[in-house]
C-alpha cells in the first residue's frame, strides 16, 4: 500500500535518484536539506515499504503556500502518485492555515498541467523564459 509522510532526512539518497532521473537542473541533496530543516516548509513523501516513489515539497509564509518541488520515479509516473502527494500537499497545508497555494510549471508539462488542474489548481499567468535548458515559459497556477 503506498502511504504519505513526512520526508525525513533518511530519505534523501532516494529522494536524490528521483530528483537526478527527473530535472536538468535538479536539487542538491544540500538544497533538500536546508528546506528539511526550515520551520516553514513540509516536504512529503510517498513510500510503498521502504521505498520512496516520490515527493513534494511546500515553502509557507502566512496564509500562501509555494509548491517547490514535485517529483514521481521514473518507472512509477501516470499511476496516480503525483495526484496522491499533491492532494495531501493541499489537505496537510490548509490544516496549517494555508488559503492559497501556487506552483510553477513547464508550458510544455502537460501530464503534471493535468493533474494540477484535476486538483483545482488554476492558471493565472505566464513567466516569461522562468526554465532554463531547456529554455521555457513557466506557467504559474494558484489554489484557492
Ligand atoms: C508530473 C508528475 C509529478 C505527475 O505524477 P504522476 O504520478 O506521474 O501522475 P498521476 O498518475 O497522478 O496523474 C497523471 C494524469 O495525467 C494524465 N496524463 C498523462 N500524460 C498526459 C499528457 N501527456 N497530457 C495530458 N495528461 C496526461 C493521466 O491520464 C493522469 O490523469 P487522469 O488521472 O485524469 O487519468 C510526474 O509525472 C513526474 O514526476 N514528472 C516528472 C517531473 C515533473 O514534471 N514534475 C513536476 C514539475 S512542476
Amino acid at each position: 500500500m503506498i502511504q504519505i509522510r513526512e520526508m525525513e532526512f533518511d530519505d534523501l539518497s532516494a529522494v536524490m535518484e528521483i530528483e537526478n532521473e527527473n530535472f536538468s537542473k535538479p536539487w542538491t541533496e544540500n538544497g533538500f536539506f536546508t528546506f528539511l530543516i526550515r520551520d516553514d516548509t513540509l516536504f512529503l513523501v510517498a513510500c510503498e515499504d521502504d521505498q520512496i516513489l516520490g515527493y513534494c515539497g511546500v515553502v509557507m509564509v502566512m496564509d500562501e503556500g509555494d509548491i517547490t518541488n514535485v517529483a514521481v520515479s521514473k518507472n512509477r509516473q501516470n499511476q496516480g502518485i503525483g495526484k496522491l502527494l499533491v492532494e495531501e500537499m493541499i489537505k496537510r497545508t490548509q490544516t496549517a492555515g494555508v488559503s492559497k497555494l501556487y506552483l510553477e510549471v513547464r508550458q510544455s508539462n502537460l501530464r503534471a498541467i493535468h493533474v494540477y488542474e484535476k486538483l483545482g489548481f488554476v492558471q493565472n499567468g505566464l513567466r516569461k523564459n522562468y526554465y532554463e535548458a531547456p529554455t521555457e515559459d513557466g506557467i504559474l497556477m494558484v489554489h484557492a
